[in-house]
């Protein structure tokens, strides 16, 4: 039986309902046409596929879940019904890597039903971008299903291709972090996986990348690898204690899964269909939220210079405090952070997580004093919260402790997570976890607090709802460099993160750091010891390069004295109109130019692996007809990451869209560029 369709339109999105043709199959496509997305019964499994320029890019691969103590959601089902929207709008972000987002895209809203007892239902929900796609389980109250604990989501993703993917393990050799190194493999090799993974088509230009967004109440999703040299991915869901994956109840709805599609590698950021699939800002005011720059007592601590606990070496003093917001008032940066400022850092701080106090100091550290001072400066701090995994005892004391930073007039924290376990067999990526995470942005929000995440839950665009969740760690960053035992984060390193984990959302990398072989920390480094294994430009470079509404100056104020290269760092924006990737290949080099929001000012990093390179670059993104000049901070001669890191050569330049950028690259180097308009003195 057919019925006619009929027109309903809601806002700024019309829904049209529509009859399921003969076949049990329907298909929607992105508004550009190109991507088309084909949700079918196939022997009663209910598959999807997804197509561009008609060559298929994932096979039809099979959906459904596995719930405890039920027969799977996944057999003898029809398609009953479908409706169709298209929804047009372009959204402004309080603060971002572009000022406006355009959420384009067509939807397939399928319902259906199970043939055979219990008869349960379900609607596939899909939205088809011209730069992806997203779909979700739909989960209405029925019958059949009211509280229930999901064992397994079954969702799979046929790649039709065995492109090369870059990945880093779920299951090893730390379960609960994302602070791996990247590798480079065939899709058809991958055991088990985190998203966002970056998969390049053996076509030699199209990319795909797989993630998740508007993760709120469900497990995080990996990926497990496909069997027998396949192409398939499965969705693998991060169990809780009790191995259960997702406890819940009808109505409920899963978070999206998606497929982000390009056609070079340099169309894949700024990513925006992560944030298209999250809900609109909920927050009644955010003029309070500030992008910034911030200094810390932070790099004292990893370098061995300084400790969080109590001691002759403790960092977090009034009186370092005070000199911290004097460097930071006085470079016009907006915030300055102090860790190991309150009582719990004594002895073996990752085992003693319960005896964390978040509003407690130690003695020598007087934050109501500290606070003070900085408001007279201008100046926010950011109260650390290490909760070392100790879920329990941090969410015990959440409210009294955002409560005395509200008293106090401090509206930034930035939380850690440092454990391989969080609670008995729990771990990071665990619902419990993800709803964890979720609570203290929530909390924050009520208390007019900003939230900075170490060791976080992976980003799945939640700050298009909740603007106060500022930035995150959430991958291996600077930290590495001081400390690590494997020599800290090879030159290549971020040119991975920017097609990869930066695709996610913002990263708290903290860059900057000048005493590039650690002379600091009063112990020796050589080259093969921890050390910052990137020249001196590449450091100013990555401010550009890696987006982050919070970006650290990461190193100890002294070793930006007498530093001419250090007025990059003061000049560089945090916030941004415009981003354009104008040249990339992953593992190898990325250049990328942002424009500052609000502004006329141009800035343009440009980072490469442990191999020299040189680009010509035309600077056509510029207004035509205007001139500029350009501040040019480019590795010095002689620079190399290994032997000869510190050289930099500034020099100025009058530009206009006409120009051509030389950029010359040192093995582990980079260039910052300010393109600022050009004024009277310029002449
Ligand atoms: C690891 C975090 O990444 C780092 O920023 C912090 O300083 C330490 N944990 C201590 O909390
Ligand atoms: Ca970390």
């Amino acid at each position: 039986m057919l019925r006619g369709p009929r027109l309903l339109v809601l806002g700024l999105t019309a829904v049209l309902l529509a009859p399921v043709p003969a076949g049990g199959q329907v298909r929607v496509a992105s508004p550009d046409g190109r991507n088309v997305v084909t949700v079918a019964v196939l022997e009663g499994r209910l598959t999807y596929s997804l197509a561009r320029d008609n060559h298929p890019l994932i096979l039809p691969s099979r959906l459904g879940i596995a719930f405890q103590g039920l027969v799977p959601l996944r057999d003898s089902l029809r398609i009953e019904d479908s409706s169709r929207a298209t929804h047009d709008e372009t959204w402004t972000q309080p603060w971002g890597e572009v000022a406006r987002v355009r959420e384009h895209y067509n939807e397939l809203a399928t319902a259906v039903r199970e043939v055979a007892a219990p008869n349960r239902w379900f609607t596939l929900r899909v939205r088809v971008f011209n730069d992806g796609v997203g779909f979700r389980y739909e989960l209405p109250q029925q019958p059949g299903l009211g509280e229930f604990a999901i064992q397994d989501e079954l969702t799979e993703f046929a790649l039709a291709d065995n492109p090369r993917a870059w990945w880093i393990p779920s299951n090893r050799p730390r379960m609960d972090r994302s602070e791996e190194l990247f590798s480079a493999a065939p899709l058809s090799s991958l055991d088990s996986v985190q998203t966002p993974l970056t998969l390049e088509l053996t076509d030699g230009h199209t990319c795909l990348v797989i993630h998740e967004a508007n993760l709120v109440d469900y497990a995080r999703m990996f990926l497990a690898g496909p069997r027998m040299e396949g192409r398939t991915l499965r969705a693998a869901l991060q169990p809780m204690a009790d191995g259960i994956k997702v406890r819940g109840r009808t109505p409920f709805v899963t978070p999206w899964r998606t497929i982000q599609v390009a056609d070079r590698v340099e169309d894949l950021a700024p990513s925006v269909l992560g944030l298209n699939l999250n809900p609109p800002n909920v927050l009644p005011s955010t003029a309070w939220i500030k992008p910034m720059k911030y200094v810390g007592i932070w790099w004292g601590m990893h370098i061995g210079a300084m400790t969080w606990s109590s001691g002759p070496k403790h960092g977090a003093t009034t009186a370092r405090a005070k000199q911290y917001i004097d460097f930071a008032a006085a470079n016009g940066f907006g915030g300055v952070l102090v860790e190991g400022w309150n009582v719990g850092w004594d002895g073996d701080w990752i085992k003693n997580r319960n005896a964390f106090s978040f509003t407690q100091a130690y003695p020598d550290y007087d934050i109501a004093e500290v606070v003070r001072y900085a408001k007279s400066k201008g100046i926010r701090l950011i109260v650390h919260n290490e909760t070392s995994g100790g879920i329990e005892n941090y969410e015990r004391q959440l409210d009294s402790a955002f409560t005395l930073y509200q008293s106090l007039g401090v509206d930034a924290i930035k939380t850690g997570y440092v454990t391989d376990f969080v609670g008995p067999g729990d771990s990071h990526y665990s619902q419990t976890m993800v709803r964890h995470y979720r609570h203290v942005v929530e909390e924050a929000a009520k208390h007019g607090i900003t939230v900075d995440v170490h060791e976080p839950m992976h980003d799945t665009g939640e700050r298009r709802t909740y603007p106060n969740m500022l930035t995150r760690e959430g991958a291996r960053g600077q930290e590495y460099n001081a400390w690590s035992g494997d020599g800290g984060n090879p030159p290549e390193h971020e040119t991975i993160l920017f097609f990869t984990r930066f695709l996610d959302g913002p990263m708290d990398f903290t860059p900057g750091i000048f005493d590039l072989l650690e002379r600091s920390s009063g112990h020796a480094h050589t080259n093969e010891e921890p050390r910052v294994r990137s020249t001196l430009a590449k450091q100013l470079a990555l401010y550009v390069v890696i987006y982050s509404p919070l970006q650290m100056a990461a190193d100890l104020p002294e070793n930006y004295a007498g530093q001419p290269a250090f007025q990059f760092i003061r000049d560089v924006a945090v916030d941004w109109d415009t981003t354009v990737v104008l040249k990339g290949r992953i593992g190898d080099y990325v250049i990328v130019a942002r424009r500052q929001r609000d502004a006329a000012t141009w800035f343009l990093g440009a980072i490469t692996d442990e191999a020299a390179r040189t680009f010509d670059v035309p600077l056509t993104f510029l207004t035509p007809g205007r001139k500029y000049v350009a501040e040019v901070y480019a590795d010095g001669k002689g620079a190399n990451w290994r032997d000869n890191p510190f050289p930099v050569a500034i020099s100025k330049r009058t530009v206009t869209s006409r120009s051509t950028l030389h950029i010359a690259m040192a093995p582990g180097g980079g260039q910052a560029v300010r393109i600022r308009p050009a004024g009277a003195g310029d002449q």
